[in-house]
């Protein structure tokens, strides 16, 4: 059978070739046929797709289809006769007079037929296969689209071209969706879907269905593409069509036009067999397809995965929360995670004048299944008619199109609700009165103590304070856990925006104990975002802001005047790359520093997190190398106080809810010393992995050995694989030497990450590992300075030296055998280290 199936596609070719040639000659007649054979095949004029019998994967069967032309491997956009297959290659498709176009069997049985007919004499009637991949059946002497008798557009099976209509006949009551295939070997309509939510007067929305579920939805359609694809940043090939819905009496449909030149590439959406909708890219030189979108990707795009009014966010642990003013419905379940009875308002609506609104930014909007669409209404007006319809539970604008307007009004309950890290939409959620207000008294407290307040005069009101404490938490109204959950911001409300206000920015602030401990519930269990090298983190709200709090270890042996000058000197480095600190609090011996929150977590997060590190494309990730080295900059040589970090790693890189890096934990080092008379062990200076030779043979540290650990990140950051913990299969090196390796024999783009494979700038990642390598020379005076590191980034001047092979130093099983002898862990040696210089100039 394999044999003769080779021999068949051998004949199809010479089939086509010929076909190639003779459609050459003559355009009128250009893809044109009566009738076609199996073995033989009709090719579009541009030479995009074929018309002809194919064989799909493994099976037996035969089947009429158009596939793409230019693929190395046979990708079928259409079939005729998806439930009829044929058995043997017998099947001959021809054009009767009346424009019925009939698949017919060995034995003249009718397999499939279009149905399509036209009355009338004289008709020059055709079968034409056009190189949008249409095949139209149509009066030849006629151009005109609108006249087709009959067009395989409209019967689209498991891919969507551009050109064709998805969408709903109101007359006939026909939809037309897409349909996947059972399986790569049989082009049977399959367990998924993919159809629009086509009701009169509803918001344009997709969902990916297993036969009657909703498993995925996708949008609403935000005026440029359908939302629900946050995690991929849209680039310039991104969405690779523009979207148009058409909404008239009678229809109501979406089709896109190409934004390629369909000379070079084409773009394609399908629904595959196992239900998931993918966009991909065929580029004619290479032959093969990029997938640009795949959904659905990750636990939140499940469909309403956390129940009504939940709110499902990927950077959180549990993923599930409540909005905020909403709490968890069964409060005997421990997280609303797989539940889907969801979350209920903390305070029922009473419809009183004093409920607003409060704006939760980078969300996907609700289903709008349950919405209500007016178009041409402003956002201000959109919020009367919410605030004027007691049973209007939320509004926002769907349109994102610089002025496009529109209002999306909900009546019942807010389903299939989560957070993007990026590229998200405004809703603004009915909240009552009373938690409007709550949310205006928090941010109105007063503000904390202000720095300079005496620390005697703070530790006589500690005992007083812990007191209060108590009274306090009693009376502290718990809200539900996860309320953090969209990042709310100020509301519509006048009064309360008016009161809304942040916290200084100048200054760093002295905050109590007992509001630090409110602000994070008592440093709950549910508020701890991590453990850092210095001591847990917490995550909290303090005056309506999200901070997140560093309980410093109790150990640390500095004191307390020191540490408040560290901080206030610490304080004034501020560089949009670095992570701002907010305040600070010292009471008793606890020590705290609070920065701003970043919901995006660590760098590390994404990069060696299997099924979250394809979240960071390319661009993403080149912007934060680029952001480091700008960060570093202002440490080492733009800011007053020239400082090392000591600690630059991966988990010491914060992302922003834009994707923006944020170094953190500077200063640290020199905030905390350590006990100079004690040999204490518990910390470690530098993570291994990122432990430049100097800094682990002599102990000596200095601004090239941030260099060193950046050249490492920047090589984890391409690759997506932990130095500290790179295998290979062929070699022992560690993750430095294998980038050596292949920098070596030219090859510096194959260390890019598996699951970039399918899109990045080579010329970047050539680059980036150019630099990287420079910066993990064993030598220091080898090592770039960071202006250089900054220019050779920005593309500035080329790339001076060439970089030697790097410093191999320790692989783990080294340092561990070695241990006692490495100055990094025994303190005695910490006064030969140059530590970070923070000289107030
Ligand atoms: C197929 O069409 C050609 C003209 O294009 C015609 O000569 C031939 O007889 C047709 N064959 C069949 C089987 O209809
Ligand atoms: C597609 O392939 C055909 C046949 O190999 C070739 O003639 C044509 O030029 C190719 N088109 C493009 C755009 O590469
Ligand atoms: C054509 O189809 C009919 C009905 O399915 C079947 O009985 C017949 O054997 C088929 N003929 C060929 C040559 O496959
Ligand atoms: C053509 O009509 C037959 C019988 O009414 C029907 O079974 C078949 O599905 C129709 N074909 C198409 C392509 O609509
Ligand atoms: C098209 O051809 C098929 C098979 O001969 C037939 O069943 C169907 O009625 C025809 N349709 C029209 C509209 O002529
Ligand atoms: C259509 O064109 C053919 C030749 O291309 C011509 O013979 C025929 O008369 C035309 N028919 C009409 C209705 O114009
Ligand atoms: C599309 O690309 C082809 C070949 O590169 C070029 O000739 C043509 O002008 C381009 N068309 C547009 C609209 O850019
Ligand atoms: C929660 O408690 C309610 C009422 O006691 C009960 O009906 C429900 O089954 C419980 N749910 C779970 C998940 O235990
Ligand atoms: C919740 O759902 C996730 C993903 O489907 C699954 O891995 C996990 O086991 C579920 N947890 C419970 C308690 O059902
Ligand atoms: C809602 O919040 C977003 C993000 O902060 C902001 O851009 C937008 O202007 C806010 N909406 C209103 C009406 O204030
Ligand atoms: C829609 O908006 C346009 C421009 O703002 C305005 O001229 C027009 O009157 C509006 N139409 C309706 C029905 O409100
Ligand atoms: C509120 O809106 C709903 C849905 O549009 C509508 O049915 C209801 O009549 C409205 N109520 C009032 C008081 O306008």
């Amino acid at each position: 059978m394999d044999h003769i199936n080779q021999t068949k596609l051998l004949l199809s070719y010479i089939t086509f070739f010929f076909l190639v040639i003779s459609t050459c000659r003559s355009s009128d007649t250009i893809a044109v046929f009566q009738n076609i054979s199996d073995g033989e095949t009709i090719v579009s004029a541009n030479a995009r797709f074929e018309l002809g019998f194919f064989t799909p994967g493994n099976s037996k069967n035969r089947y009429l289809g158009i596939w793409f032309m230019n693929t190395s491997s046979q990708t079928v956009a259409w079939v005729a006769n998806r439930e009829t297959p044929l058995t043997d290659n017998s099947g001959v498709v021809k054009l009767d007079s009346q424009g019925n176009l009939t698949l017919v069997n060995g034995s003249g049985k009718v397999i499939w037929s279009s149905n399509s007919s036209v009355y009338g004499s004289n008709i020059n009637l055709v079968a034409q296969l056009l190189d949008t991949g249409n095949l139209v059946v149509k009066n030849g002497n006629i151009t005109n689209s609108d006249s087709y008798i009959w067009q395989s557009f409209d019967y689209p099976g498991d891919t969507f071209l551009s050109g064709m209509k998805l969408g709903k006949n109101f007359i006939t009551g026909k939809e037309t969706y897409m349909t996947s295939w059972r399986s790569d070997d049989d082009p049977s309509p399959g367990e998924y879907t993919l159809k629009f939510l086509m009701v009169k007067g509803k918001y344009q929305q997709v969902y990916i269905m297993r036969s009657s579920v909703i498993e995925t939805r996708i949008g609403p359609f935000n005026g440029i593409s359908f939302s629900g694809r946050s995690l991929l940043t849209p680039g310039p090939s991104y969405p690779p069509y523009v979207g148009y819905m058409i909404v008239s009496q009678n229809e109501m449909y979406f089709t896109t036009v190409s934004k390629y030149n369909t000379s070079t590439s084409f773009a394609r959406t399908m629904i595959t067999p196992n239900g998931k909708r993918e966009i991909s890219l065929l580029e004619f030189s290479k032959r093969e397809w990029t997938t640009i979108n795949s959904l659905p990707v990750d636990y939140c795009d499940n469909y309403g995965v956390c129940g009504p009014y939940g709110s499902c966010n990927i950077a959180n642990s549990p993923y599930c929360g409540c909005l905020k003013g909403f709490e968890q419905k069964n409060s005997n379940e421990t997280s609303v995670d797989n539940a889907t009875s969801g979350c209920k308002r903390s305070i029922a609506l009473d419809c009183g004048p004093g409920e607003g609104f409060l704006n939760f930014s980078s969300m996907k909007l609700p289903d709008t299944a349950n919405a209500v669409y007016k178009n041409n209404m402003s956002l201000l007006d959109c919020e009367v008619a919410c605030k004027n319809n007691c049973s209007c539970t939320a509004y926002a604008n769907p349109n994102i199109t610089p002025g496009g307007n529109g209002c999306l009004l909900w009546f019942g309950d807010l389903i299939d609700v989560r957070v993007y890290p990026q590229n998200g939409q405004d809703l603004y959620v009915r909240l009552a009165a009373s938690e409007l207000s709550d949310l205006k008294s928090s941010s109105h407290k007063k503000k904390g103590v202000i720095m300079g307040v005496s620390l005697s005069v703070a530790a006589v009101l500690t005992l007083s304070s812990i007191l209060l404490a108590f009274y306090i938490r009693k009376k502290w109204k718990k809200r539900s856990d996860a309320d953090i959950e969209g990042r709310p911001e100020k509301s519509l409300d006048k009064d309360y925006k008016s009161s809304s206000h942040q916290m200084g920015s100048a200054a760093v602030q002295l905050f109590s104990l007992l509001e630090v401990s409110q602000a994070t519930d008592d440093f709950s269990a549910d508020n701890k975002l991590g453990e850092g090298g210095f001591g847990p983190v917490y995550k909290g709200v303090l005056e309506g802001q999200v901070i997140a709090v560093k309980r410093l270890s109790k150990s640390s042996g500095q004191g307390l005047v020191e540490f408040e000058n560290e901080v206030i000197c610490i304080a004034k480095l501020q560089h949009r790359n670095l992570v701002k600190l907010l305040g600070y609090c010292i009471q008793g011996d606890e020590k705290m520093l609070i920065y701003e929150y970043m919901p995006n977590k660590s760098l590390d997060s994404f990069l060696f997190d299997e099924s979250r590190k394809s979240l960071l494309d390319w661009p993403q990730r080149y912007h934060i190398i680029q952001g480091i080295a700008r960060g570093l900059l202002y440490l080492h040589q733009d800011s007053r106080l020239k400082v090392v970090h000591r600690d630059l790693k991966a988990g010491n890189i914060l992302l922003d809810r834009h994707m923006h890096p944020k170094i953190s934990d500077f200063g640290l080092a020199r905030m905390i010393k350590e006990d100079e008379n004690e040999s204490n062990t518990k910390r470690v200076v530098g993570t291994l992995g990122y432990i430049p030779p100097e800094y682990a043979i002599d102990g000596l540290y200095s601004v090239k050995s941030d260099i060193y650990s950046f050249g490492v990140l920047v090589l984890e950051i391409v690759s997506g694989k932990k130095n500290r913990s790179f295998v290979h299969e062929d070699h022992d090196d560690n993750l430095l030497g294998h980038a050596w390796r292949l920098y070596k024999q030219g090859r510096s783009v194959d260390l890019v990450d598996e699951c970039l494979r399918a899109s990045y700038s080579a010329s970047e990642v050539v680059q980036s590992v150019h630099v990287g390598l420079l910066c993990v020379q064993h030598r220091v005076e080898d090592r770039p300075n960071t202006p250089t590191v900054v220019g050779m980034l920005g593309g500035e001047g080329s790339l001076p030296s060439s970089p030697k092979k790097p410093a191999f130093f320790a692989p783990e099983s080294e340092i561990n055998s070695t241990t006692s002898n490495l100055p990094l862990l025994s303190s005695s040696s910490f006064n030969g280290i140059t530590l970070s210089q923070v000289d107030g100039r």
